[in-house]
């Protein structure tokens, strides 16, 4: 069945009753710019095709129910439970972190009922939890008849994971769910919030994205994310900028003479670099050169591997092995420490690149990975 069927299924079961509507919206592939977010950097997601559905209708008894087909427990809650983060916990807190959030900016928000099903892989670095709030957030939108612009709702989910959930991430994730759209990747500005849709059509150049799941497991990711962001923002601090996006590639060796720790100078030149591959990119993209863009993909990887340090040994077998069987380039994706690797590959070496790389998984003992192609899909709406 359908990921529709099976959310307007579970809504029929829980409910006894038919949705208002359907509302989806997608996890992400991030083509390159990592961790250049919370420094007001650079980033260029795609929205992959698979998303989290909801079926959702007014509730009758004034509160907020919540089941989904991936979750034994339904969640329950009215205002009185929402009023305080962390009132609800586990993956109601997603749910409850968007009301929460339209409601501390002083919207309305409609007490509705929900059913979901997703196929977005959890814990895979491809923004589970992002689709999970936009799918929420959209439908509370449309139902509540909320006046909030397409380009305000990714602070607002994000405001739902910060504060309610308590993730410290950056914007990008919110944004890739909500604004990307179809055939484009998300060029996107995270200190104006601009963005600039980048056509995005491999199969036309005879190219693909594979995406290659490390299916590594996620280790310290909160904290060592957490830590990740706080040497960014004192590396600012000691240079006297406002964010790190503040330092342009050709002031990278003074800005690294006048930091005395290493590792903050290690972060902060993976920031700097990564930022001038992703305007890179984007120039190589728009003059049709999307193979030249390889480089600036693997480039990004050894910057994560040696300034950055958040790759595992998974996800660098998985860029070496891609590589080695003659992708174009090859990064891991996402917040790091497992997650998903992208290879840029010809459109017809999917299969074999896939075995590649699960042959070097199997020589190392890592667990099978799980390879797909990703096409650019459709960002958040009713469907
Ligand atoms: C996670 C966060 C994003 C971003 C990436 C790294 O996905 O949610 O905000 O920081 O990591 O680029």
């Amino acid at each position: 069945m359908s990921l529709t069927a099976n959310a307007t299924a579970a809504f029929g079961e829980a409910y006894g009753a038919d949705p208002a509507g359907l509302w989806a919206a997608p996890g992400r592939v991030n083509l390159i710019g990592e961790h250049t977010d919370y420094n007001d950097g650079f980033v260029l997601p795609f929205a992959l095709p698979q998303r989290t559905v909801a079926a959702a209708g007014p509730s009758p008894d004034g509160r907020w129910h919540v089941c989904s087909t991936l979750a034994p427990e339904p969640v329950s809650f009215g205002t009185e439970d929402v009023g305080e983060p962390g009132a609800v916990t586990g993956w109601g807190a997603y749910v409850a972190g968007v009301v929460w959030a339209l409601l501390d900016a002083g919207f309305e928000v409609p007490p509705v009922r929900i059913a979901l099903d997703s196929d977005v892989p959890l814990g895979s670095g491809l923004s589970s939890s992002a689709a999970l709030e936009s799918a929420v957030l959209t439908a509370l939108v449309d139902l509540g008849g909320l006046d909030l612009p397409l380009e305000k709702r990714p602070a607002l989910a994000q405001r739902a994971e910060n504060v309610y959930v308590g993730a410290p991430t950056g914007i990008m994730d919110q944004s890739a769910s909500i604004r990307c759209q179809d055939g484009k990747a998300l060029f996107l500005d995270c200190r104006s919030y601009e963005v600039e849709q980048i056509p995005f059509d491999l199969a036309a150049a005879g190219l693909a994205i594979l995406v290659i799941n490390s299916n590594a497991p996620h280790q310290h990711v909160d904290g060592e994310y957490g830590a990740r962001r706080k040497s960014c923002e004192a590396a600012a601090a000691a240079l006297g900028v406002r964010a790190l996006r503040d330092v342009p590639v050709s002031g990278l060796p003074d800005a690294l003479a006048r930091l005395d720790d290493d590792v903050m100078r290690r972060r902060t030149r993976h920031i700097v670099t990564e930022n001038q591959r992703v305007l890179d990119t984007v120039s190589l993209l728009g003059e049709g050169r999307v193979r030249e863009i390889g480089p600036l993909l693997t480039a990004s990887h050894a910057s994560m591997r040696d300034d950055f340090e958040i790759t595992v040994a998974q996800v660098d077998v998985a860029v070496e092995a891609a590589l080695a069987t003659g992708a174009y380039g090859a990064r891991m994706t996402g917040g790091g420490f497992g997650g998903c690797v992208l290879a840029l590959i010809d459109a017809g070496r999917a299969e074999e690149t896939a075995a590649a790389v699960a042959a070097a998984y199997e020589k190392h003992g890592f667990t099978a990975p799980t390879s797909w192609v990703a096409v650019a899909g459709p960002g958040a709406g009713r469907v």
